[in-house]
């Protein structure tokens, strides 16, 4: 750590978390623990509804239970070593375990998420403005497609910032003052110039989530102007899974945007934040759709009494 000629001589970062409280550390552990058991259950359950229940065979359940499937990994990239942490002294991260934990949270939570919402706003669009065309549209090769470029815009955004930070060479201090290494914290601490690297991150991860941002919120409120002025008998359902996908999309969005686009986001807020991405936001999903939706309802019940019935025959 004293060497500074030495390349990368870091070899492993030290996070402070959340509060050097014990107490409160072990209140966070006990409610963020019951909070990521809930993460796990409530998307696995959307996951499984949608791919064992034929009634939800449909574009739109399909995409949701994608997303399910992105929180689910975003919420293991980093939250399980972020909860062991609170009960730990000395919270350290090697620098592969750092690397690594920016690659998945970008890679889930920034361009495949963020992909698969705006495709999901284009679904919405096209069922509830285009209807007649909407099965000719949202035909079985559109569907794989749209998933698939989730995954190739998630590794394309990812890897054209990490490609660059992992040469970083890190000779100290090592310390983050955050709960799991996130990328603009971990540029700082580089021992060499890193304005322009900043600025892509800045640019990559910051507007691009501010513009998905407004195109979300763009094509939301064509919709919404769409359904309102045919105001016919569908216009509550529209506006009550409408409504759902906002919030998502705000709550998603809204730190993202903090944390990646302010000028002044060097403040523990970020820490906060982070919270919010790691904990709050994966869970959103099997909240809104499951206790808002009567399908997504109907299909776990079914699911529920098909699990009874096999347990009986068995
Ligand atoms: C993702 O969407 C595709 C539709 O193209 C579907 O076949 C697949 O089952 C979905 N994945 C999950 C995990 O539900």
């Amino acid at each position: 750590m004293d060497v500074p000629n030495n390349r990368s001589s870091v070899s492993e970062f030290i996070l402070l978390g959340l509060s050097t409280s014990r107490e409160i550390q072990i209140f966070f552990f006990a409610v963020f623990f019951l909070v990521y058991v809930a993460i796990i259950v409530g998307n696995l359950l959307i996951v499984i509804s949608v791919i064992v229940d034929t009634h939800l065979h449909s574009p739109m359940y399909f995409f949701l239970a994608n997303l399910s499937f992105f929180d689910l990994c975003l919420s293991s990239a980093a939250t399980p070593k972020m909860i062991a942490d609170l009960l730990r002294k000395r919270k350290t991260i090697s620098l592969w375990g750092c690397m690594a934990q920016m690659f998945f949270m970008h890679f889930f939570g920034g361009g495949s998420e963020m992909t698969l919402l705006i495709v999901m706003a284009v679904d919405r669009y096209i069922a509830i403005c285009k209807p007649l065309h909407y099965t000719s549209i949202m035909n079985r090769r559109v569907l794989t497609g749209s998933v698939l470029l989730s995954w190739v815009v998630g590794f394309v955004h990812t890897m054209s910032q990490m490609v660059f930070t992992i040469n970083l060479p890190f000779c100290g201090p090592n310390i983050l003052d955050d709960i799991f290494c996130d990328l603009p914290l971990v540029l700082k601490l580089a021992c060499t110039e890193t304005y322009v690297l900043e600025l892509l991150v800045t640019a990559d991860s910051g507007l691009l989530s501010f513009i998905c941002f407004i195109l979300l919120l763009v094509s939301y409120t064509v919709i919404l102007v769409t359904v309102r002025r045919r105001s016919s008998g569908g216009l509550s359902r529209a506006l009550s899974t409408l409504s759902a996908h906002i919030t998502v999309v705000t709550l998603f969005f809204g730190p993202c945007i903090f944390i990646y686009a302010w000028p002044v986001s060097s403040f523990s807020v970020d820490k906060f934040l982070s919270v919010f991405y790691s904990i709050i936001t994966p869970l959103l999903n099997p909240i809104i759709y499951t206790l808002r939706n009567k399908e997504m309802k109907a299909a776990m019940n079914r699911l529920r009494t098909q699990h009874v019935r096999s347990r009986q025959i068995f």
